[in-house]
């Protein structure tokens, strides 16, 4: 019955005609650019695990941001790493700490880029990590109002979007209660609701300077192994008022990805992370892999898989190509 009849190499015999049937596409409005920015003047320090990516003083973000914007990258996510690291991550909800004062000049510098702040301690305790300690032990309650704090800060810096990816228990309410009291009840939440203890989080760890000082990030993370419990984290983070949801890393949790589409309506993101980066480059550089070619191919593979958004180190190079 099939063959001769079912011919699909039929459709692929032109650019054209494939060009017409791909199901997947892939545009500059997918992706959301992350951006390292520190203290000083003239800064422009390349992180060794991540070629092309920088940690930036604020005139040099500024001019970052402006190019993804130019390139059509509609969107920037914000990390802030301080001079200053102290066991309550003092830094992560003052006023004028370096996070804050970078949403404030790149929303003057371009107004419609939207500009997203990543909500966590762990690049400003000293310890590393991101929350609070008690003895050993990161304690749960007592982050909350610290990272709502975080929050609100940053909501009143001009943040378009807050996006806290700390993984305690309950943050999600904690930030929305916060953001409303201060009038902020129309700032959107991005919850990292499904974020993995992974290993390919070491170079973001080189460029945030936030690797934990003791012990690791399994009592907060979630476990490799599991994806029933993604769908439990992501259920009570919507519940909490979660008004986008995101997979954490991308690559190797494209199953999650697909997991959360088909349980959730909410706008999906997924982070393309540091060392799924780094692979790229690395066996790119060594001329293993046709590096803009496997670029495409993964970043596509992460809209296949269902997410609506991906957080990519490699948005400005893929904005050029598309
Ligand atoms: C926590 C945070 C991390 C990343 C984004 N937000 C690091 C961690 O959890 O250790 C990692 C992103 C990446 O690897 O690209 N603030």
């Amino acid at each position: 019955m099939a063959h001769p009849v079912h011919r699909p190499r039929r459709l692929r015999r032109s650019a054209a005609l494939r060009d017409m049937v791909r199901e997947t596409r892939l545009s500059p409005t997918d992706f959301i650019y992350p951006l390292f920015v520190v203290e000083g003047r003239d800064v422009r320090r390349p992180i060794s695990s991540m070629p092309g990516i920088f940690n930036l003083s604020l005139e040099h973000a500024v001019k970052e941001a402006k190019l993804a914007k130019s390139l059509g990258v509609p969107s920037v996510i914000l990390f802030g790493i301080p001079d200053h690291k102290d066991a309550r991550g003092t830094q992560a909800y003052a006023t004028d700490g370096i996070v804050q004062r970078a949403i404030r000049e790149i929303k003057a510098a371009e107004p419609d880029l939207q500009v997203i702040a990543d909500v966590c301690l762990c690049e400003y305790t000293d310890h590393g990590h991101c929350g609070v300690l008690d003895g050993n032990h990161v304690a749960n309650d007592a982050t909350l109002p610290l990272l709502a704090q975080m929050a609100v800060t940053c909501a009143q810096a001009g943040a378009d979007i807050i996006a806290p990816s700390d993984m305690m228990d309950g943050r999600i309410g904690a930030i929305r209660k916060a953001l409303d009291e201060v009038k902020h009840q129309d700032t959107p939440i991005m919850a990292y609701s499904a974020k993995y203890a992974s290993g390919f989080y070491g170079p973001f760890r080189e460029a945030a300077q936030s690797t934990p000082q003791f012990g690791d990030r399994r009592g907060y993370q979630m476990d490799p192994g599991n994806v029933r419990e993604a769908i439990r984290e992501t259920a009570l983070d919507v519940d909490e008022g979660a008004d986008f949801i995101m997979v954490k890393p991308a690559l190797s949790y494209l199953d999650v990805i697909r997991a959360l589409r088909e349980n959730f309506d909410l706008p999906l993101a997924a982070y393309n992370v540091s060392g799924e980066y780094a692979m790229l480059k690395a066996a790119g550089q060594n001329g293993w892999v046709d590096y803009e070619r496997v670029m495409l191919e993964v970043l596509t593979s992460i809209k296949r898989a269902g997410a609506d958004l991906v957080i990519t180190y490699h948005a400005l190079e893929a904005a050029k190509l598309l």
